[in-house]
């Protein structure tokens, strides 16, 4: 079942009932002020960090669900109700809400009116505009009145919804005209406000919520918007909200629209205050100033369309199947710049007030935007390494705003120093951009320990190199990829935190998975090496790269598929003498895709091992037989019910690895397949058992195990966004940016005819027509560039600002 449906022409879904099975969101804004908008309106803003400068209040686990937001009420007559349906839940004549690319448009119709709610955050700007347009569509003249409403946070996310004590008595906001200023906190000088205004003489407002709502009552039966009138209340500590009431007359067929603007003014650092409690007012006029008229609101929308049209562009395919042309080209792409504005701190199951930046999330994030905003990616490259310490291990986590490690959370988490490489050779496949690796980068942010960045790489390879336990694999430390695999915390006691506490390293638990990212990017930092010059260096870490695949193929090989670990006690996880647990998803990917057992077999095996043993119809889950009983000595997996989390559920993050690694061994038709499973356009159909969002991935999916199979959970912020953007634009359409050249290299479902793509990539434009004539699914048999044959299928770099028209033809 549906609940909308896909606008590719607009790059839009557009859900046509407000009764979707959770929330569906979308989100406003990309560089520092941002907005989460729910098709029902619901959702919160906040200026670059979701806790420390929340905007407006939002209630997570509420009931009903969702139901705070940025809310207009219209009376009209005895009918109260919303364009977007929550809260009052009037019945609506008719429903829609367009989530775009950093906009959504939802209208709501009810007797013979129509009210059209255009959200957006402009670019550049530290605001969110609503436009309400109201259309009487009746053939009489229609008298109504329109009330805003947002509840505001004061400040502190955390402090908001703990500190009662404190936080009853701090709130203050002042009116000036149709300005609603929230000010709490500028009395200790905290030189930051919101506003809240509409583009009109207002008619009366609010700012007490106990005044708007009324005594024992919700936001959805407000007593103001029932008796039509505000109390013009000015809010003394408790909950300050704004509202605005617009009475508006319309007659037959006439439109009348009502900007309303949600700002964060921050005054600089050095400008005094005319008196504490005072507001310097100058820079929120200037803001209400600039949209004030549609024309300037169609002005910033346009410039809204142009920034996502002009990023998206860098990227475009076109091919057969419409739903893979509007993955790749929107959808895909979209997610992945949310993930990395957001990382995982934001969203409807990441309440923003928990975690910091992962390095791990960070590094992956970045496989999946860097050819969208390389300058951006550059910055977080460094960012990242600057929490690395002196030894390569790294912060596991760090403070967007500060951009210092956590040291709550520390280190210990084996995979982490690899990733940074991963993202390293990432930026300069894009980018070229060597410069980067002299950059002087602090270690443990201590500036009189900043060494270039390649010199990080190194410490993060040679961590690993220096940390192997007694099968010569990398040692596990507090978990890798997998969080919940923690096979030094025997000595926890049960209902202990899984990752704060126990041995950072134990002496013997090792992890194949990171072995095979030892390989996979082992061999990517030699060809950085070597790059620049270090052939030496670059050959002797070549030759420990050997010795770990040696190692993989022999104390990490189980005969049919690759084990997962050992742990403390040298048992072997991930293998058939295991009673539950035999086979894991995560070696399986990340060894095939190193290129381990390509050429002597045990590549294909362990693939196939994966289809006989994880697939299932709705995506391949992360081992098997699920662990049915609690393992105090493997940590936080087996704490989950079977079929979800970790514990077998349907991660969908490492679903393109296998998908990836498919490619390698040449199987176009079986890598598809996978894409498909989890892939939102593939599946919308099923969105009533899926129940996120059909546009965008989750982390997880119940697998086979659980009693919701197929129920996806956590929408948006995952690494699924880069690794699927990955596997798709790399590895199944095959444009790979590599140090020597922009591959070429499809691999894709025999039935393909072909594709044809466009790529910006170091500044040129190539337009690629890939023919697939024999209907192969894997080889380059033949490439022209600019007509002219070349051998090989390496495109070198050409200036920045040239067209080059490419042809390749598989065989
Ligand atoms: C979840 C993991 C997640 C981790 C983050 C765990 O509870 O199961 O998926 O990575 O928390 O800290
Ligand atoms: C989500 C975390 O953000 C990520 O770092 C981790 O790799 C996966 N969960 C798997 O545990």
């Amino acid at each position: 079942m549906k609940f909308g449906h896909f606008s590719d022409t607009a790059r839009e879904y557009v859900i046509t009932t407000p009764r979707t099975p959770l929330p569906w969101i979308n989100y406003l804004g990309s560089e520092a002020f941002f907005s989460l908008v729910s098709h029902t309106a619901g959702g919160y803003s906040f200026y670059k960090d979701a806790k420390l400068r929340r905007i407006t209040r939002y209630r997570y686990n509420n009931v009903p669900a969702d139901s705070n937001g940025r809310y207009y009420y219209i009376k009209d007559g005895d009918t109260v109700w919303n364009p977007g349906w929550q809260p009052t839940q009037t019945e609506l004549d008719s429903y829609e809400c367009r989530h775009g690319l950093g906009y959504s448009i939802i209208t709501g119709k009810k007797n013979s009116l129509t009210a059209k709610l255009e959200l957006f955050v402009p670019v550049g700007d530290n605001c969110e505009i609503d436009r309400l347009v109201l259309t009487n569509e009746s053939d009489a003249p229609k008298s109504f009145t329109v009330f805003s409403y947002l509840e505001f946070c004061l400040w502190n996310a955390v402090d908001d919804s703990t500190n009662f004590q404190r936080n009853f008595s701090t709130g203050e906001v002042e009116v000036e005209g149709s300005t609603i200023y929230h000010k709490t906190e500028y009395r200790e000088r905290r030189n930051h406000y919101a506003l809240f205004t509409v583009n009109t003489p207002i008619d009366g407002f609010d700012t007490s919520r106990d005044a708007f709502l009324g005594a024992w009552r919700s936001n959805a039966n407000p007593e103001v918007v029932e008796n039509g009138r505000c109390t013009n209340s000015v809010a003394h500590g408790w909950a300050p909200v704004g509202v605005h009431q617009v009475n508006v007359t319309l007659q037959p067929g006439k439109s009348r629209s009502l900007i309303f603007v949600l700002g964060y003014i921050e005054n600089p650092e050095d400008e005094k205050w005319a008196a504490p409690g005072v507001i310097n007012k100058t820079r929120a006029q200037a803001m209400a100033a600039r949209y004030a008229t549609d024309a300037q609101v169609d002005a910033a929308l346009a410039r809204l369309h142009d920034h996502w049209n002009n990023l998206l562009s860098t990227y475009s395919v076109k091919s057969s199947d419409e739903k893979l042309d509007r993955m790749v080209n929107t959808w895909n792409q979209y997610q992945c710049m949310v993930t990395f504005n957001m990382s995982r701190s934001a969203s409807y199951y990441e309440s923003g007030t928990g975690r910091g930046m992962g390095f791990r999330d960070s590094c992956q994030d970045l496989l999946g935007f860097v050819h969208l905003i390389p300058a951006r990616a550059r910055e977080r490259i460094l960012d990242i390494a600057a929490t690395q310490f002196p030894d390569g291990s790294a912060y596991h986590q760090y403070q967007p705003l500060t951009k210092k490690g956590n040291m709550d959370i520390g280190s210990g988490f084996n995979d982490d120093p690899l990733w940074l490489i991963a993202a390293v050779y990432a930026y300069l496949g894009e980018t070229g951009d060597y410069s980067i690796l002299d950059e002087p980068v602090d270690f443990d942010n201590d500036h009189s320990l900043a060494q270039p960045l390649l010199e990080h790489l190194r410490r993060s390879f040679g961590y690993l190199r220096t940390h192997k336990g007694p099968h010569g694999l990398p040692l596990i430390g507090r978990a890798d990829w997998n969080d919940c695999l923690n096979l030094n915390c025997f000595s926890k006691e049960p209902g202990e935190s899984f990752q704060t506490t126990g041995p950072s390293e134990g002496p013997v638990a090792e992890s194949v998975f990171i072995a095979g990212m030892y390989v996979k990017y082992g061999n990517q930092f030699a060809e950085i090496l070597d790059s620049t010059g270090h052939t030496d260096e670059a050959a002797a870490v070549r030759a420990e790269v050997a010795e770990m695949e040696h190692t993989v193929l022999t104390a990490g090989w189980d005969g049919k598929w690759f084990r997962r670990a050992y742990d403390a006690f040298g048992h072997v996880i991930g293998g058939e003498e295991c009673e539950e647990g035999k086979i894991f998803i995560e070696p399986q990917g990340m060894c095939v895709m190193a290129g381990i057992g390509v050429d002597t077999g045990e590549a294909v095996t362990a693939l196939q091992s994966v289809k006989d043993k994880l697939d299932t119809k709705y995506g391949i889950v992360l081992l098997q037989p699920a662990y049915t009983k609690y393992h105090l000595e493997l940590g936080e997996i087996s704490s989950y019910p079977p079929g979800y989390k970790e514990n077998a559920g349907i991660f969908c993050h490492n679903n393109p690895w296998v998908s990836c690694a498919e490619t390698v061994v040449g199987h176009g038709d079986r890598a598809f397949e996978i894409y498909k499973k989890t892939c939102p356009a593939y599946i919308e159909d099923i969105s009533e058992i899926h129940r996120t969002e059909p546009y965008v991935y989750s982390q997880m999916v119940a697998g086979r195990d659980a009693a919701t199979f197929g129920e996806a959970k956590n929408s948006w912020l995952t690494g699924t966004a880069a690794w699927t953007f990955v596997d798709v634009s790399q590895y199944i359409l095959g444009i790979q940016p590599t140090l020597a050249g922009l591959k070429i290299d499809p691999c894709i479902p025999h039935e393909m005819d072909g594709f044809t793509l466009r790529r910006v990539w170091r500044g040129a434009t190539y337009e690629i027509v890939v023919e697939n004539p024999d209907h192969l699914e894997k080889g380059v048999k033949a490439m022209t560039v600019d007509g002219k044959p070349v051998s090989g299928n390496i495109l070198s770099p050409v200036p920045a600002g040239s067209t080059v028209e490419v042809k390749v033809v598989m065989g």
